[in-house]
Protein backbone atom coordinates (compact mmCIF):
# COMPACT_ATOMS: atom_id res chain seq x y z
CA UNK A 1 0.00 0.00 0.00
CA UNK A 2 1.25 3.61 -1.13
CA UNK A 3 1.44 4.96 2.77
CA UNK A 4 3.57 8.05 3.10
CA UNK A 5 6.97 7.86 4.47
CA UNK A 6 6.30 9.79 7.38
CA UNK A 7 3.26 8.06 8.31
CA UNK A 8 4.65 4.51 8.49
CA UNK A 9 7.75 6.15 10.76
CA UNK A 10 5.18 7.21 13.24
CA UNK A 11 4.79 4.74 16.31
CA UNK A 12 1.49 4.20 17.60
CA UNK A 13 1.58 6.21 21.12
CA UNK A 14 2.16 3.45 23.43
CA UNK A 15 0.77 4.86 26.81
CA UNK A 16 -3.12 4.79 24.59
CA UNK A 17 -1.80 1.03 23.16
CA UNK A 18 -1.48 -0.08 27.18
CA UNK A 19 -4.78 2.00 27.41
CA UNK A 20 -6.31 -0.56 25.04
CA UNK A 21 -4.56 -3.66 25.76
CA UNK A 22 -6.09 -2.98 29.49
CA UNK A 23 -9.12 -2.46 28.26
CA UNK A 24 -9.88 -5.59 26.38
CA UNK A 25 -8.33 -7.52 29.39
CA UNK A 26 -10.81 -5.78 31.53
CA UNK A 27 -13.52 -6.82 29.30
CA UNK A 28 -12.82 -10.29 29.30
CA UNK A 29 -13.36 -10.50 33.08
CA UNK A 30 -9.49 -10.41 33.56
CA UNK A 31 -8.87 -8.30 36.69
CA UNK A 32 -5.95 -5.60 35.25
CA UNK A 33 -4.25 -2.53 37.24
CA UNK A 34 -3.70 -0.17 35.66
CA UNK A 35 -0.40 0.92 36.51
CA UNK A 36 0.41 2.72 33.11
CA UNK A 37 -1.82 5.42 33.22
CA UNK A 38 -1.75 9.36 32.16
CA UNK A 39 -4.95 10.95 34.05
CA UNK A 40 -6.23 11.53 37.38
CA UNK A 41 -9.35 10.01 38.18
CA UNK A 42 -10.63 12.33 40.07
CA UNK A 43 -14.15 13.71 38.95
CA UNK A 44 -14.53 16.53 36.15
CA UNK A 45 -15.32 19.89 38.18
CA UNK A 46 -19.22 20.42 38.80
CA UNK A 47 -18.73 23.68 37.13
CA UNK A 48 -17.21 22.33 33.62
CA UNK A 49 -19.67 19.90 33.05
CA UNK A 50 -22.90 21.97 34.10
CA UNK A 51 -21.20 24.92 31.89
CA UNK A 52 -21.41 22.49 28.67
CA UNK A 53 -24.56 20.96 29.75
CA UNK A 54 -25.97 24.51 29.61
CA UNK A 55 -24.58 24.66 26.31
CA UNK A 56 -25.78 21.31 24.88
CA UNK A 57 -29.35 22.06 26.46
CA UNK A 58 -29.78 25.03 24.48
CA UNK A 59 -28.70 23.98 21.05
CA UNK A 60 -26.49 26.83 20.17
CA UNK A 61 -23.63 24.59 19.27
CA UNK A 62 -21.03 26.44 16.76
CA UNK A 63 -18.01 26.57 15.25
CA UNK A 64 -15.65 29.58 17.30
CA UNK A 65 -12.74 31.46 15.94
CA UNK A 66 -9.75 29.01 15.15
CA UNK A 67 -7.76 30.53 17.98
CA UNK A 68 -10.78 29.95 20.40
CA UNK A 69 -13.68 31.75 21.87
CA UNK A 70 -13.01 35.87 23.72
CA UNK A 71 -14.23 33.88 26.80
CA UNK A 72 -11.92 31.17 26.64
CA UNK A 73 -9.06 33.44 25.62
CA UNK A 74 -9.88 35.81 28.68
CA UNK A 75 -9.82 32.91 30.98
CA UNK A 76 -6.35 32.11 29.62
CA UNK A 77 -4.90 35.50 30.17
CA UNK A 78 -6.49 35.01 34.08
CA UNK A 79 -5.01 32.07 34.46
CA UNK A 80 -1.59 33.36 33.09
CA UNK A 81 -1.71 36.51 35.23
CA UNK A 82 -2.17 34.39 38.26
CA UNK A 83 0.39 31.45 38.30
CA UNK A 84 2.91 32.89 35.72
CA UNK A 85 2.33 36.68 36.98
CA UNK A 86 2.26 38.15 33.44
CA UNK A 87 -0.80 40.02 31.54
CA UNK A 88 -0.85 39.08 27.91
CA UNK A 89 -2.54 39.70 25.24
CA UNK A 90 -5.76 38.40 23.45
CA UNK A 91 -3.36 37.92 20.01
CA UNK A 92 -0.73 36.58 22.16
CA UNK A 93 -2.93 32.98 23.44
CA UNK A 94 -4.52 30.27 21.10
CA UNK A 95 -6.62 27.35 22.52
CA UNK A 96 -6.03 24.31 21.03
CA UNK A 97 -7.89 20.68 21.67
CA UNK A 98 -5.46 19.69 24.20
CA UNK A 99 -1.83 20.55 25.37
CA UNK A 100 -0.77 17.81 22.71
CA UNK A 101 -2.41 19.89 19.70
CA UNK A 102 -1.16 23.35 21.06
CA UNK A 103 2.25 21.48 20.97
CA UNK A 104 1.97 19.85 17.56
CA UNK A 105 1.20 23.37 16.35
CA UNK A 106 3.54 25.19 17.26
CA UNK A 107 6.27 22.54 16.00
CA UNK A 108 4.47 22.90 12.35
CA UNK A 109 4.74 26.97 12.44
CA UNK A 110 8.76 27.22 13.65
CA UNK A 111 10.13 23.80 12.07
CA UNK A 112 11.15 23.58 8.31
CA UNK A 113 12.49 20.36 7.34
CA UNK A 114 15.59 18.42 8.91
CA UNK A 115 15.75 21.44 11.59
CA UNK A 116 16.71 19.98 14.74
CA UNK A 117 14.53 19.77 18.46
CA UNK A 118 16.46 19.14 21.64
CA UNK A 119 14.98 17.72 24.87
CA UNK A 120 15.88 16.22 27.81
CA UNK A 121 15.75 12.66 28.20
CA UNK A 122 13.72 11.02 29.77
CA UNK A 123 10.88 12.61 27.57
CA UNK A 124 6.95 12.50 26.81
CA UNK A 125 6.94 9.56 24.20
CA UNK A 126 4.93 12.19 21.58
CA UNK A 127 7.95 15.03 21.29
CA UNK A 128 10.27 12.60 19.00
CA UNK A 129 6.92 11.72 16.90
CA UNK A 130 5.37 15.59 16.78
CA UNK A 131 8.71 16.72 15.46
CA UNK A 132 8.95 13.44 12.91
CA UNK A 133 5.49 14.43 11.83
CA UNK A 134 7.35 18.01 10.96
CA UNK A 135 9.95 16.62 9.06
CA UNK A 136 12.17 17.69 11.83
CA UNK A 137 14.96 15.50 13.49
CA UNK A 138 14.71 15.18 17.39
CA UNK A 139 17.51 15.23 19.37
CA UNK A 140 17.22 14.25 23.08
CA UNK A 141 19.68 14.95 25.19
CA UNK A 142 19.91 12.05 28.27
CA UNK A 143 21.47 13.90 31.04
CA UNK A 144 25.02 12.93 31.33
CA UNK A 145 25.37 11.80 34.89
CA UNK A 146 22.19 9.59 34.71
CA UNK A 147 19.68 11.51 36.66
CA UNK A 148 16.61 12.85 36.08
CA UNK A 149 17.65 16.73 36.39
CA UNK A 150 19.22 17.63 32.99
CA UNK A 151 22.16 20.85 33.29
CA UNK A 152 22.89 22.89 30.71
CA UNK A 153 25.81 21.20 29.32
CA UNK A 154 23.32 18.49 28.27
CA UNK A 155 21.79 20.35 25.90
CA UNK A 156 24.65 23.15 24.87
CA UNK A 157 26.36 19.57 23.42
CA UNK A 158 23.55 18.65 21.26
CA UNK A 159 22.73 22.08 19.91
CA UNK A 160 24.17 22.95 16.26
CA UNK A 161 23.83 24.45 13.24
CA UNK A 162 20.26 23.13 12.87
CA UNK A 163 18.72 23.36 16.35
CA UNK A 164 15.60 25.51 16.01
CA UNK A 165 13.87 25.07 19.67
CA UNK A 166 14.10 23.31 22.63
CA UNK A 167 11.24 21.52 24.54
CA UNK A 168 11.18 21.42 28.31
CA UNK A 169 8.87 20.00 30.64
CA UNK A 170 9.02 20.08 34.17
CA UNK A 171 7.37 18.77 36.49
CA UNK A 172 8.49 16.08 34.24
CA UNK A 173 6.51 13.21 32.52
CA UNK A 174 7.88 10.50 33.44
CA UNK A 175 10.04 10.96 35.61
CA UNK A 176 8.13 13.31 38.35
CA UNK A 177 11.36 15.21 38.58
CA UNK A 178 11.08 19.32 39.04
CA UNK A 179 13.72 20.76 36.94
CA UNK A 180 16.09 22.94 39.12
CA UNK A 181 15.95 26.70 39.19
CA UNK A 182 19.51 26.88 38.04
CA UNK A 183 18.51 24.50 34.87
CA UNK A 184 15.23 26.61 33.63
CA UNK A 185 17.38 30.00 34.13
CA UNK A 186 20.20 28.35 32.39
CA UNK A 187 18.19 26.92 29.31
CA UNK A 188 15.84 30.35 29.28
CA UNK A 189 19.36 32.47 29.04
CA UNK A 190 20.90 29.87 26.34
CA UNK A 191 17.80 29.73 24.22
CA UNK A 192 17.83 33.53 24.27
CA UNK A 193 21.78 33.91 23.29
CA UNK A 194 21.20 31.61 20.51
CA UNK A 195 18.26 33.11 19.00
CA UNK A 196 16.12 29.15 19.73
CA UNK A 197 12.38 28.77 20.78
CA UNK A 198 12.02 27.60 24.00
CA UNK A 199 8.56 25.31 24.14
CA UNK A 200 7.92 25.14 27.72
CA UNK A 201 5.47 22.41 28.00
CA UNK A 202 3.61 23.18 32.26
CA UNK A 203 0.64 20.88 32.04
CA UNK A 204 1.77 19.42 35.04
CA UNK A 205 2.96 22.69 37.44
CA UNK A 206 0.19 22.55 39.32
CA UNK A 207 1.17 18.88 40.64
CA UNK A 208 4.06 19.68 42.54
CA UNK A 209 4.81 18.15 45.94
CA UNK A 210 6.05 19.68 49.50
CA UNK A 211 9.63 20.47 48.87
CA UNK A 212 9.74 21.87 45.45
CA UNK A 213 9.42 24.66 43.14
CA UNK A 214 8.31 25.17 39.90
CA UNK A 215 9.13 28.30 38.07
CA UNK A 216 8.25 29.65 34.49
CA UNK A 217 10.42 30.19 31.99
CA UNK A 218 9.66 34.13 31.73
CA UNK A 219 10.71 34.45 35.52
CA UNK A 220 14.19 34.38 33.90
CA UNK A 221 13.59 35.63 30.19
CA UNK A 222 15.33 39.19 30.00
CA UNK A 223 12.38 40.18 28.46
CA UNK A 224 9.45 38.84 27.30
CA UNK A 225 7.87 40.99 24.33
CA UNK A 226 6.67 40.59 21.03
CA UNK A 227 10.56 39.18 19.68
CA UNK A 228 10.36 36.25 22.56
CA UNK A 229 10.81 32.64 20.94
CA UNK A 230 9.33 31.47 24.73
CA UNK A 231 6.27 29.41 23.48
CA UNK A 232 4.07 28.41 27.11
CA UNK A 233 2.21 25.37 27.09
CA UNK A 234 -0.34 24.19 29.31
CA UNK A 235 -3.82 22.82 29.50
CA UNK A 236 -7.18 21.85 31.97
CA UNK A 237 -6.16 18.07 31.28
CA UNK A 238 -3.89 17.50 34.07
CA UNK A 239 -4.58 19.49 36.87
CA UNK A 240 -8.33 19.79 36.50
CA UNK A 241 -8.70 15.83 35.85
CA UNK A 242 -10.32 16.92 32.14
CA UNK A 243 -8.22 14.86 30.04
CA UNK A 244 -11.03 13.80 27.64
CA UNK A 245 -12.03 17.33 26.93
CA UNK A 246 -9.17 18.26 24.88
CA UNK A 247 -8.12 21.52 25.96
CA UNK A 248 -5.21 23.12 25.89
CA UNK A 249 -3.29 26.67 24.97
CA UNK A 250 -0.38 28.03 23.77
CA UNK A 251 1.28 31.51 24.63
CA UNK A 252 3.89 33.72 22.83
CA UNK A 253 4.61 36.26 20.69
CA UNK A 254 1.52 37.43 18.00
CA UNK A 255 3.31 36.48 15.18
CA UNK A 256 3.36 33.09 16.01
CA UNK A 257 0.03 32.88 17.55
CA UNK A 258 -1.25 34.30 14.05
CA UNK A 259 0.80 31.67 12.01
CA UNK A 260 -0.22 28.84 14.67
CA UNK A 261 -4.20 30.18 14.55
CA UNK A 262 -3.82 29.94 10.73
CA UNK A 263 -2.38 26.75 10.87
CA UNK A 264 -5.09 25.54 13.09
CA UNK A 265 -7.93 26.65 11.37
CA UNK A 266 -7.20 24.50 8.18
CA UNK A 267 -6.45 21.52 10.84
CA UNK A 268 -9.84 20.81 13.40
CA UNK A 269 -11.37 25.02 13.05
CA UNK A 270 -10.35 24.82 16.47
CA UNK A 271 -11.76 22.91 19.92
CA UNK A 272 -15.26 22.30 20.43
CA UNK A 273 -17.18 25.29 22.08
CA UNK A 274 -18.76 22.75 24.34
CA UNK A 275 -15.38 21.64 25.40
CA UNK A 276 -14.07 25.62 25.80
CA UNK A 277 -17.32 26.46 27.82
CA UNK A 278 -16.07 23.61 30.35
CA UNK A 279 -12.31 24.36 30.11
CA UNK A 280 -13.63 28.31 31.05
CA UNK A 281 -16.08 27.22 33.85
CA UNK A 282 -13.33 25.00 35.31
CA UNK A 283 -10.22 27.68 35.20
CA UNK A 284 -12.82 30.14 36.59
CA UNK A 285 -14.04 28.38 39.21
CA UNK A 286 -13.49 27.35 42.84
CA UNK A 287 -9.54 25.83 42.50
CA UNK A 288 -10.19 23.70 45.66
CA UNK A 289 -10.27 20.23 43.51
CA UNK A 290 -7.19 21.31 42.25
CA UNK A 291 -5.37 21.47 45.44
CA UNK A 292 -7.42 18.69 46.73
CA UNK A 293 -5.99 15.85 43.99
CA UNK A 294 -2.51 17.62 44.64
CA UNK A 295 -2.71 16.33 48.22
CA UNK A 296 -4.31 12.90 46.79
CA UNK A 297 -1.60 12.58 44.51
CA UNK A 298 1.49 13.20 47.18
CA UNK A 299 -0.05 10.57 49.57
CA UNK A 300 -0.46 8.09 46.46
CA UNK A 301 3.63 9.05 45.79
CA UNK A 302 4.58 8.20 49.45
CA UNK A 303 2.41 5.07 49.39
CA UNK A 304 3.73 3.75 45.72
CA UNK A 305 7.72 5.33 47.06
CA UNK A 306 7.17 3.29 50.46
CA UNK A 307 6.05 0.01 48.21
CA UNK A 308 8.56 0.28 45.92
CA UNK A 309 11.70 0.60 48.34
CA UNK A 310 10.29 -2.80 49.88
CA UNK A 311 11.71 -4.23 46.22
CA UNK A 312 15.64 -5.23 46.65
CA UNK A 313 16.54 -4.87 43.17
CA UNK A 314 14.69 -1.58 42.31
CA UNK A 315 16.07 1.53 42.42
CA UNK A 316 13.56 4.47 42.67
CA UNK A 317 13.59 8.45 43.08
CA UNK A 318 11.54 10.46 44.73
CA UNK A 319 9.49 12.33 42.14
CA UNK A 320 8.94 15.97 42.97
CA UNK A 321 5.24 16.41 40.86
CA UNK A 322 3.21 14.92 38.31
CA UNK A 323 1.86 11.46 39.02
CA UNK A 324 4.44 9.17 37.86
CA UNK A 325 7.39 7.33 39.56
CA UNK A 326 10.09 6.44 36.93
CA UNK A 327 11.62 3.28 38.47
CA UNK A 328 14.75 1.04 37.32
CA UNK A 329 13.62 -2.43 37.34
CA UNK A 330 17.34 -3.07 34.98
CA UNK A 331 18.22 -5.55 37.75
CA UNK A 332 15.22 -8.03 36.85
CA UNK A 333 15.35 -7.65 33.09
CA UNK A 334 17.32 -5.14 31.03
CA UNK A 335 14.50 -5.17 28.22
CA UNK A 336 11.70 -3.01 29.45
CA UNK A 337 9.43 -3.87 26.33
CA UNK A 338 9.62 -7.54 27.75
CA UNK A 339 9.44 -6.77 31.39
CA UNK A 340 5.61 -5.07 30.92
CA UNK A 341 4.75 -7.13 28.55
CA UNK A 342 5.63 -9.88 30.73
CA UNK A 343 3.72 -7.79 34.16
CA UNK A 344 0.62 -7.52 31.59
CA UNK A 345 0.34 -11.17 30.41
CA UNK A 346 1.00 -13.19 33.77
CA UNK A 347 0.25 -10.93 37.04
CA UNK A 348 -2.38 -8.45 34.93
CA UNK A 349 -0.44 -5.12 35.73
CA UNK A 350 0.25 -2.51 33.23
CA UNK A 351 2.90 -0.70 32.88
CA UNK A 352 4.65 1.64 30.67
CA UNK A 353 8.23 0.45 29.29
CA UNK A 354 11.05 2.90 29.93
CA UNK A 355 12.17 2.58 26.38
CA UNK A 356 9.43 4.27 25.12
CA UNK A 357 10.55 7.67 27.47
CA UNK A 358 14.13 7.13 25.68
CA UNK A 359 15.59 5.58 29.16
CA UNK A 360 15.64 1.29 28.52
CA UNK A 361 15.63 -1.15 31.63
CA UNK A 362 12.88 1.46 33.98
CA UNK A 363 9.10 1.30 33.95
CA UNK A 364 6.65 4.35 34.17
CA UNK A 365 4.12 3.39 37.13
CA UNK A 366 1.48 5.66 37.43
CA UNK A 367 -0.17 6.23 41.01
CA UNK A 368 -3.03 8.48 39.82
CA UNK A 369 -5.49 5.51 40.61
CA UNK A 370 -6.43 4.05 43.91
CA UNK A 371 -4.04 3.50 47.03
CA UNK A 372 -5.68 -0.09 46.49
CA UNK A 373 -4.72 -0.21 42.91
CA UNK A 374 -0.68 0.87 44.14
CA UNK A 375 -1.06 -2.05 46.57
CA UNK A 376 -2.15 -4.72 44.30
CA UNK A 377 0.00 -3.58 41.50
CA UNK A 378 2.99 -3.70 42.96
CA UNK A 379 2.13 -6.75 45.29
CA UNK A 380 1.77 -8.69 41.90
CA UNK A 381 4.86 -7.40 40.54
CA UNK A 382 6.78 -8.27 43.62
CA UNK A 383 5.71 -12.04 43.16
CA UNK A 384 6.70 -12.02 39.85
CA UNK A 385 9.79 -10.64 40.12
CA UNK A 386 11.13 -10.92 43.39
CA UNK A 387 12.30 -13.82 45.18
CA UNK A 388 12.17 -12.93 48.24
CA UNK A 389 7.98 -11.78 48.32
CA UNK A 390 5.50 -14.88 49.11
CA UNK A 391 5.37 -17.85 47.02
CA UNK A 392 1.49 -17.73 46.49
CA UNK A 393 -0.46 -14.44 45.09
CA UNK A 394 -3.99 -14.25 44.99
CA UNK A 395 -5.96 -12.74 41.77
CA UNK A 396 -9.42 -12.49 42.62
CA UNK A 397 -10.00 -16.12 42.64
CA UNK A 398 -7.05 -17.32 41.05
CA UNK A 399 -3.97 -18.44 43.32
CA UNK A 400 -1.07 -18.13 41.71
CA UNK A 401 2.30 -20.39 43.40
CA UNK A 402 5.46 -19.64 41.83
CA UNK A 403 7.78 -22.25 40.57
CA UNK A 404 11.27 -22.94 42.57
CA UNK A 405 14.11 -20.82 39.90
C1 LIG B 1 4.20 16.08 29.13
C2 LIG B 1 2.85 16.14 28.53
N1 LIG B 1 2.54 17.16 27.72
C3 LIG B 1 1.33 17.24 27.14
C4 LIG B 1 0.38 16.28 27.35
C5 LIG B 1 -0.93 16.37 26.61
O1 LIG B 1 -1.94 16.98 27.34
P1 LIG B 1 -3.37 17.14 26.71
O2 LIG B 1 -4.21 16.03 27.27
O3 LIG B 1 -3.83 18.48 27.18
O4 LIG B 1 -3.27 17.06 25.24
C6 LIG B 1 0.65 15.18 28.18
C7 LIG B 1 -0.33 14.11 28.37
O5 LIG B 1 -0.05 13.01 28.75
C8 LIG B 1 1.92 15.12 28.79
O6 LIG B 1 2.24 14.12 29.61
Amino acid sequence: MSLSLIGRSIKASPTLRINEKAAIMRQKGDPVVHLGGGEPKARTPIEAATAAAALLDAGEVRYTPAEGTPEMKAAIIRYTEEFYGRRVAPENVMASSGAKQAIMVALQAILNPQEEVVFPAPYWVSYPEMVKLCQGVPVPAPPEDGTFQPRIEDIEQRVGSYTKAVIVNSPNNPSGAVYSEQFIADVVEFCEKRGLWLIMDDIYHRLVFRGNTWRSAWDYAKRVDENSKIIIINGVSKAYAMTGFRIGWAIGNRKLIEVMSNIQSHQTSGPSVLLQKAAIAALKGPQTSVEALRMTLENNRDYMLQELRGFDGVHVEEPGGTFYCFADFSNYDPDSTRLAERLLDRVMVATVPGVEFGREGYLRLSYCGSIKDIKQGIERMKWLLDPNAPNELFIGERKLVRQPA
